[in-house]
């Protein structure tokens, strides 16, 4: 108990501090995730897929397109393969995820490695279709999607997909818990849950703020089950999906048995170790 209040007093100091997880701490996670984020695309590209719906487009002009936070390209390729008259920029922080990237388009893709807020705040480019794929918790929503107004055409479209509130149940008791015995460990904390929407609802509710009308909005979720509790481990960590979670920890190392250990005491169901992925996706409409 003495444990968990030290833990909870130390969160709010390092909270208040603003001693959290950095864009900069985001991109070194993914630099890492790099190489293995093909997992992540094998088993999540075709939800993806449904924010990419040229039946909404204008076929009437060569379409301005922004890729945010592209990470290996996914969007892009999807675009291209369709043969939309398009010119597409890609902006991501990751250096080794554009690296991916860079290796399979040619010129017809603008690559900007920056700070996508920093690129957005400051471009004067105006775009009519703006994609982010699960990217919009590493940025403060209502900054991020007034600035998505402000560089899109009238009518231009946000296309976005996006984990909700309830996706990777139970992991974030874990992380706590395993804070909870190496405190002397924890270096930062992260506000990622805060910036979750609640659902269709509320995603919606974002856009709409900001004067989007939603086009089309849906809501799922996907299970998956491992043998053992170091395979769901390593699909969290490989894939991306707990990325930033590793810098919460001066040495991440030191850690991972005890993740580990809390997983098989909690993620167990029916003879295997399962994790969640709840996630929302909508196209919304500048008006
Ligand atoms: C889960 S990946 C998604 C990549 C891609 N959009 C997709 O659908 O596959 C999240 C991406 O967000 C990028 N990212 C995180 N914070 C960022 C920031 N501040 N500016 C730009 N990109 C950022 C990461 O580098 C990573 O490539």
């Amino acid at each position: 108990m003495l444990n968990k209040v030290k833990l909870y007093l130390k969160g709010a100091s390092k909270l208040y501090n603003k001693e959290i997880i950095t864009s900069g701490d985001y991109a070194k996670e993914y630099d890492k995730v790099a190489s293995t984020y093909n997992l992540w695309l094998a088993e999540m590209g075709k939800f993806t897929d449904k924010i990419i719906k040229p039946e909404y487009y204008n076929e009437e002009k060569r379409l301005k397109i922004l890729d945010f936070a592209c990470g290996t390209g996914y969007i892009t390729k999807k675009l291209l393969e369709k043969e939309i008259d398009c010119e597409i920029t890609a902006v991501d922080i990751s250096a080794k995820m554009l690296e991916q990237f860079k290796e399979v388009v040619g010129s017809e893709v603008r690559i900007i490695n920056q700070d996508g807020m920093k690129f957005l705040e400051n471009t004067e480019e105006k775009f009519d279709l703006v994609f982010c794929g699960w990217a919009l918790p590493y940025f403060n929503q209502k900054e991020l999607i007034k600035q998505f107004k402000r560089v899109l055409y009238k009518k231009g479209l946000a296309c976005v997909i996006v984990n909700s509130q309830g996706t990777l149940q139970g992991i974030e008791e874990i992380f706590l818990k395993v804070m909870e015995k190496n405190q002397q460990e924890v270096n930062k904390f992260m506000d990622i849950r805060f910036h979750l929407p609640k659902g269709t609802e509320g995603l919606e509710k974002w856009f709409k703020n900001q004067n989007f009308a939603t086009v089309k909005i849906s809501e799922e979720e996907n299970n998956f089950a491992f043998d053992t509790p170091e395979e769901l481990f390593e699909w969290l960590t490989k894939t991306g999906a707990i990325a930033g979670t590793a810098q919460i920890f001066q040495d991440f190392e030191k850690v991972k048995d005890d993740i580990i250990a809390e997983i098989k005491k909690k993620k167990y169901e029916n003879g295997k170790y399962v994790i969640n992925h709840k996630f929302a996706s909508g196209i919304f409409q500048r008006s």
